[in-house]
């Protein structure tokens, strides 16, 4: 946990290291690309920490025992296109059976608030657990969005991962919904007028895509 409530910041060496790395301005679209996936792998792991688990007997070559997989229907890994989807590669290579959403929203450039023009989301969502993706919790705007919009399809719990985020975005997502955890590797100093995080990484779509 971090000083912010419902904050989880994943400190570990590797992850404030690829993130490091991520941020400088002449990392190529390869290597930043790569580092996000290696990133969005190590990060899962800590997110998907409280797993429920059941006990199932397994005959191994030598007698019948009792071990633990995971519980439940499917993990549901929602991405807030475009640059959500940049994570997700990285989550289903060690959350291979996860089903995923998509949200399809662009930050009108005046305003900064977030319009819908896509929404898929798997079936039965009332019985999943949802982790939404998005490489930056900037205004909070989008992410808000997204948490509202998924709530209407009621699923079991909702968990927002972000690589970088800033106390601005913190609080907007938690004074709309508090219930959501959000885990990141980096609570930065502070939103630009344009709604860009400093330091920050630039924008994290460009940046996968290499569309800068
Ligand atoms: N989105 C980005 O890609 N970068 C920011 O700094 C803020 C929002």
């Amino acid at each position: 946990m971090s000083d912010h409530n419902n904050v989880h910041l994943i400190d570990h060496p590797l992850v404030q290291h690829k993130l490091s790395l991520m941020r400088r301005k002449d990392a190529s679209t390869n290597s930043f690309r790569r580092l996000l996936n290696e990133m969005a792998m190590l990060m899962t792991y800590e997110v998907t920490r409280d797993m429920p688990m059941q006990d199932i007997e397994v005959e191994t070559p030598l007698e019948i025992t009792t071990c633990k997989v995971i519980d439940g229907k499917k993990l549901v890994f929602v991405s807030i296109l475009r640059a959500g989807n940049g994570i997700l590669d990285g989550m289903l290579s060690v959350v291979p059976g996860a089903r995923v959403g998509h949200i399809g929203l662009y930050r009108d450039p005046k305003t900064l608030t977030a319009v819908e023009y896509y929404f898929k989301m798997p079936k039965e969502m009332h019985e999943r657990d949802v982790i939404v993706v998005d490489p930056m919790l900037a205004t909070g705007n989008s992410a808000i969005a997204a948490v509202d919009r998924l709530k209407e399809c009621r699923p079991k719990s909702i968990k927002f991962v972000c690589l970088l985020t800033c106390p601005e975005g913190i609080a907007a997502l938690h004074t709309a919904h508090p219930d959501v955890p959000i885990y990141t590797a980096a609570i930065d100093r502070e939103l630009n007028s344009h709604g860009y995080i400093l330091p920050g990484l630039g924008d994290a779509g460009d940046r996968i895509f290499g569309t800068q």
